[in-house]
């Protein structure tokens, strides 16, 4: 099916890329463009089609009689929301795991607390997780499970799995947040843990849950090929920290759809080595926006691409749409869409930065950076907060380059707005606003790679995000 078609989403970047790199700068012809625009139309509505096998699997109720509940509770789970019940999970998925078209269920109305836990593929065909009732972690960070510092409910080496059930995953978060060294300086800086983790997986479907007060990451995909997650909402609050709705690292063919996410951090992120993730109705905030990154942390090395939004709307966000990455690192960002986006009141709607630097100490300019190219923004509009509607803010060694604006519509209720480049190309067609002039203009000796690296000193810490 086209969400998970490797083939189509090529045919969609594949002639963007043409298109944009004749450009730097001057117009692609019209049939580029419009190769490029046709990209929306053959993909619509095809959840459901015939090539993925998850999709053929009859739904739950229905399919009652070819199954076999594995219920939590049968295996001593209480779910009363105090006893803890992460024997019984274990048990209940050891024989889920172990037998064809199981389902493993935990039953409505009913709260289970459940401690850090590894759920472990590959298992036996077609297992279906049905999460109805509410599972919780235990609220106290003291006594969090040192093997498992960074998880608490993980899945791994699964493969062709549903994971559905209308359910909630609930992090009772807020000890964690406390204890961040974001919330109080004088706490030491420790990750906390990811509420949902899919890690080497592949054809793994997530559908209708609500995760909600994660530790620190609700939901991460890491590892896997061919995810699917459709109807999930997230919930926490703004002020939670690094509570990242959807994050998605060394990943493909990652489909994510009717998604509602409200946190204190990113909705979606998406870092290293990911590629063919593609985004469909989202809704947006409170949190940072939908970012690319944060990449090249540490001088390290990223790739990411083969990105598409397409139709989402962002309220109250720190961010809209969001490319961030470290100075000192390497690798690239290239072939990027993001279309059909609503903004409402949003501080930064459409920003790249290149200078991010999320750290209590600033960060020194260095000539190395992350590539991005082939960034394609379409259709966007709505209020800005701040004057500096769109933000390119690229490095001086290695500027951003095949930067392409069309149909923009960004305005600001008490003020004006405007575009800022440093070291960006590109160009912009139909009507945009801001202006982006400089898209063409920015194209100074100092942007050519060859500035003196003893310049370097610390940079300004406009950029500085804690
Ligand atoms: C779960 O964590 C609690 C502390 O919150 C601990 O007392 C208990 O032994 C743990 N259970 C398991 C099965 O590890
Ligand atoms: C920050 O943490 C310290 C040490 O735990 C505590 O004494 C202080 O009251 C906290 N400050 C705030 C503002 O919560
Ligand atoms: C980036 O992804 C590659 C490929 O999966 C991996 O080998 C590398 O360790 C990752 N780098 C970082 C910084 O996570
Ligand atoms: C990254 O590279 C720069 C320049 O070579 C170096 O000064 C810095 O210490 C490196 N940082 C890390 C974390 O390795
Ligand atoms: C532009 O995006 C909005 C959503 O923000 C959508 O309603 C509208 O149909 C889009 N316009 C076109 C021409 O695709
Ligand atoms: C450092 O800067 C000085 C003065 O601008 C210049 O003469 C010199 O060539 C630079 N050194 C390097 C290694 O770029
Ligand atoms: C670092 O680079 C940015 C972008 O070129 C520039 O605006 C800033 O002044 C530089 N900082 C220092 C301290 O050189």
């Amino acid at each position: 099916m086209s969400y998970f078609s490797p083939i189509l989403i090529l045919m969609l970047v594949v002639p963007m890329m043409g298109a944009v790199s004749k450009g730097d700068g001057d117009f692609a012809p019209a049939e580029d463009i419009g190769l490029w625009t046709a990209g929306t139309d053959g993909e619509e509505g095809q959840e459901g089609d015939e090539h993925d096998e998850l999709d053929s699997l009859p739904i739950w109720g229905s399919e009652r009689v070819g199954r076999i509940p594995v219920n939590v509770d049968s295996f001593g789970a209480v779910g009363d929301g105090v006893a803890d019940d992460t024997q019984a999970f274990l048990a209940a998925w050891e024989t889920a795991c172990s037998i064809k078209n199981a389902v493993f269920l935990v039953p409505e109305r009913r709260h289970y607390k459940v401690n850090a836990t590894r759920l472990r593929g590959p298992c036996e065909g077609k297992l279906l997780i049905q999460v109805s009732g509410t599972i919780v972690a235990p609220d106290e960070p003291k006594d969090w499970d040192p093997k498992n510092p960074r998880q608490w409910l993980s899945f791994s080496k699964l493969n062709g799995v549903r994971i559905q059930g209308g359910g909630i995953i609930d992090g009772s978060g807020s000890k964690w947040w406390a204890s961040s060294c974001k919330i109080n300086m004088t706490n030491p800086c420790r990750g906390a843990p990811t509420a949902l983790t899919i890690d080497s997986s592949s054809g793994v479907r997530v559908k209708d849950l609500t995760i909600q007060n994660a530790q620190q990451m609700h939901f991460t995909i890491s590892r896997s090929d061919a995810i699917r997650v459709s109807g999930l909402r997230v919930r926490a609050p703004s002020d939670s920290p690094n509570t990242d709705g959807i994050h998605i690292s060394e990943s493909t063919n990652v489909a994510i759809q009717n998604c509602h996410i409200g946190t204190g951090d990113d909705c979606i992120s998406i870092v290293n080595a990911s590629s063919i993730i593609k985004m469909k109705n989202i809704v947006c905030g409170p949190g940072h926006g939908i970012s690319i990154g944060s990449l090249g942390k540490d001088n390290t090395t990223a790739m990411v691409t083969a990105i598409v939004l397409d139709t989402a709307i962002l309220t109250g966000t720190t961010n809209g749409l969001r490319i961030k990455t470290w100075q000192g690192g390497s690798g690239y960002v290239k072939s990027v869409r993001f279309e059909n986006v609503k903004m409402d009141d949003v501080q930064n709607p459409i920003i790249i930065d290149q200078f991010y630097c999320d750290s209590p100490t600033s960060c020194k300019n260095q000539t190395s950076a992350v590539k991005i190219s082939q960034v394609l923004y379409r259709n966007i509009s709505g209020t800005s907060r701040t004057p500096n509607a769109m933000k390119f803010a690229c490095s001086d060694t290695v500027p951003c380059s095949n930067i392409v604006l069309n149909n923009i519509n960004l305005e600001r209720e008490n003020g004006i707005v405007e575009t800022f480049c440093n070291c960006a190309t590109g160009f912009d067609y139909g009507f945009v606003r801001p202006a982006a002039d400089c898209l063409r203009n920015d194209k100074t000796s100092r942007c050519d790679g060859t500035k003196n690296d003893n310049q370097s000193q610390t940079y300004d810490p406009i950029h500085t995000e804690l």
